[in-house]
């Protein structure tokens, strides 16, 4: 996520901000910025890279006086990285700056109207087109001005904002992102999470949805949308700044996955409208993509599970041949590849080699290739012939758990595009397949809500020495990555198994006390994985299952089992899942392992 930080105050503003930025680093981010008032104007100074570049730049702040000031570390979702996109963003005059976190769903219909009104814009950002608003509705109120943009504008935002002609305050306002407003003797500031501002002061405000603040040297004034001034208590914060970082979590990973359901909001959010699939990130027109007669995937580690997923899904409902290949083994397997073939990318770095030179492999065969890559500007993005960017921000665990789940959206609405140009998906179907989707963040939440209960189940298999993870189906693979997650973060070994291949074998491994988790989302195969569960418990397995809320059957076939609410048999990954981040979360927490930085494992693996 983009970091903001805004001061109005007895000191000078530069060097605080640069402060609070580096504060904020944590975060992730590809470019820097700020904006300060001064001598009637707006001084804006911004870089790509890092945040050390802006401070060189501006000699650690000295370079730009003044006590009132906004800043941001950019980690971009429109536009690639480069001086002209980063933040803070202004309207053409210069006179509003914009620092802003978040995404603006509707900004391309927004810019499209000011464009009319004769405005025109430099850089490739939503942002830009909140600071151009702001111009527009600003007749000398910016509370109203601020207000009016606020009605418009759809998606979800946290914004600081400073205009040269009031250069005696700072705005804050807030829609789904987390913005908070503190004082101390000296003046006030804004900031997207306390870890900013413990430094000055710990009495912070947070601002909740539709709220906007005024901050003056003196006093932070809080305002609802009809511009009444609302009285809000202040908090005081005793996190630590490590503390702070995770949001209060103890590691990145909790916070992280408990950041799922908004990272597959904002994933599954901006490509449906007026109930159809836009996807206008595809940029292929729809005869172009029915024209394509198969579909191949590659990908690693938990990207390649997403990618089994999406076998299932894409072949049942778009009825076209789908493979799926590790990246490592489909660059030297001389793959069978022609241009109507559709090669899918999917990485959340966007930079793991072997997938990189998967994809450079692919185009060499005449193949034409779309990445589902979650970090904007990457090298699998830019070479990729098409690309859909997954919006799960800044993923700072080693394992990956929002970045999987904004994937599986991703490809869930490219399966449903795909059946949808080829003739198979009606469209009730596609209404009832959207409402499931909406739905799905709210389900997710409830799963991450009972995580109490999955610590308990962990407890039981502390001191597991092999665990196997066993589904039919889409429940196979979503034990490949549930037993992915237990290996990288506990270091306990695991395999995942098709629930129908274990007699063929490996069941020679099952004794007394052997923990098998058992996915069974399927109704479908509920009869089969039942049996195979009962193969397993006969021979003295202890048995957890992930199932559909109130399924007995699975329930009486197992030693403690997760339900799961209902949603269609196509997307249950994005909720079967959950527990089992929370399994392997809590059991590394157990064995006392760094959850956030697994040994020998790197968070992008850009070596062969
Ligand atoms: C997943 O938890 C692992 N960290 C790893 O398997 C990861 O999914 C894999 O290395 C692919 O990374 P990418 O998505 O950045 O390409």
């Amino acid at each position: 996520m983009c970091g903001i930080v805004g001061y109005i105050g007895k000191k000078q503003a530069a060097p605080v901000i640069l402060d609070g930025l580096e504060r904020l680093e944590y975060r992730g981010y590809d470019s820097t910025g700020m904006a300060i008032a001064h001598d009637g104007a707006l001084v804006v100074e911004k870089s790509v890279g890092r945040l050390n570049v802006l401070y060189n730049k501006t000699r650690g702040g000295a370079g730009l006086p003044g006590n009132v000031g906004i800043g941001h570390t950019r980690w971009a979702t429109h536009g690639v990285p480069n001086d002209i996109n980063a933040h803070p963003q202004t309207n053409q005059a210069g006179t509003i700056a914009v620092v802003h976190n978040g995404i603006i769903e509707n900004y391309q219909a927004l810019k499209d109207k000011l464009i009319k009104r004769g405005y025109s814009f430099t850089s490739d950002t939503d942002t830009e087109v909140l600071a151009q608003m702001l111009d527009y509705y600003d007749d000398g109120d910016p509370l109203q001005a601020i207000i009016k943009v606020m009605h418009r504008v759809e998606g979800s935002y946290a914004l600081g904002i400073i205009f040269a002609a009031h250069p005696d305050v700072v705005y804050a306002a807030r829609k789904s992102c987390p913005l908070i407003v503190g004082r101390d003797d000296d003046g006030s500031f804004m900031a997207s999470d306390v870890t900013a501002l413990l430094k000055y002061t710990r009495k912070v405000y947070y601002l909740e949805d539709h709220e906007i603040c005024r901050l003056t040297q003196d006093a932070v004034t809080f305002y609802n949308m009809d511009e009444e001034e609302i009285a809000k208590d202040a908090v005081t914060v005793d996190w630590d700044a490590n503390a702070a970082e995770k949001g209060g979590y103890e590691h990145f990973m909790l916070k992280e996955m408990i950041e799922q359901p908004a990272a597959v909001r904002d994933t599954f959010s901006p490509h449906v409208r007026d109930g159809r699939i836009v996807m206008e990130e595809l940029s292929v027109s729809d005869e172009e993509l029915a024209a394509f007669r198969k579909i191949h995937i590659t990908a690693c580690g938990s990207a390649y599970h997403t990618g089994m997923t999406a076998k299932y899904v894409i072949e049942g409902l778009a009825r076209i041949p789908v493979e799926v290949d590790l990246a490592s083994e489909f660059r030297y397997r001389d793959p069978i590849l022609d241009h109507d073939t559709l090669v899918v990318v999917i990485s959340q770095s966007g930079e793991t080699l072997d997938t990189l030179e998967a994809m450079r492999e692919a185009h060499a065969r005449g193949a034409r290739v779309l990445a589902i890559v979650n970090v904007v500007g990457s090298s699998i993005a830019r070479e990729a012939d098409y690309c859909v960017y997954t919006h799960a921000g800044p993923e700072i665990a080693v394992a990956t758990t929002k970045a999987y789940s904004t994937q599986l959206i991703v490809l869930y609405l490219l399966a449903m595009k795909l059946a949808e140009v080829r003739g198979h998906l009606s469209d009730s179907c596609r209404k009832e397949m959207l409402e499931d989707l909406r739905k799905l963040p709210a389900q997710i939440e409830m799963v991450l809500n009972n995580r109490e209960e999955i610590q308990r189940i962990a407890n039981r298999f502390l001191a597991a020495r092999d665990v196997f993870f066993i589904g039919r189906g889409i429940d196979y693979a979503i034990s490949l990555e549930g037993s992915l997650k237990l290996k990288e973060i506990s270091y306990i070994h695991s395999e995942a198994y098709a629930a129908g291949e274990l007699k063929h074998g490996t069941i020679s491994l099952i004794e007394p006390g052997t923990m098998v988790a058992a996915v069974a989302t399927q109704e479908s195969l509920y009869d089969k994985i039942v049996n195979n569960m009962e193969q397993v418990r006969s021979r003295g397995a202890v048995l957890f299952a992930v199932t559909m809320a109130g399924n007995t059957r699975i329930e009486e076939a197992s030693d403690f089992h997760i339900y799961i609410p209902e949603t269609n048999p196509y997307f249950t990954d994005s909720l079967a899942v959950i527990p089992l981040q929370l399994l392997a979360y809590y059991i590394a927490v157990g064995r006392g392992c760094d959850v956030d930085k697994p040994r020998n494992l790197a968070k992008s693996v850009t070596v062969e």
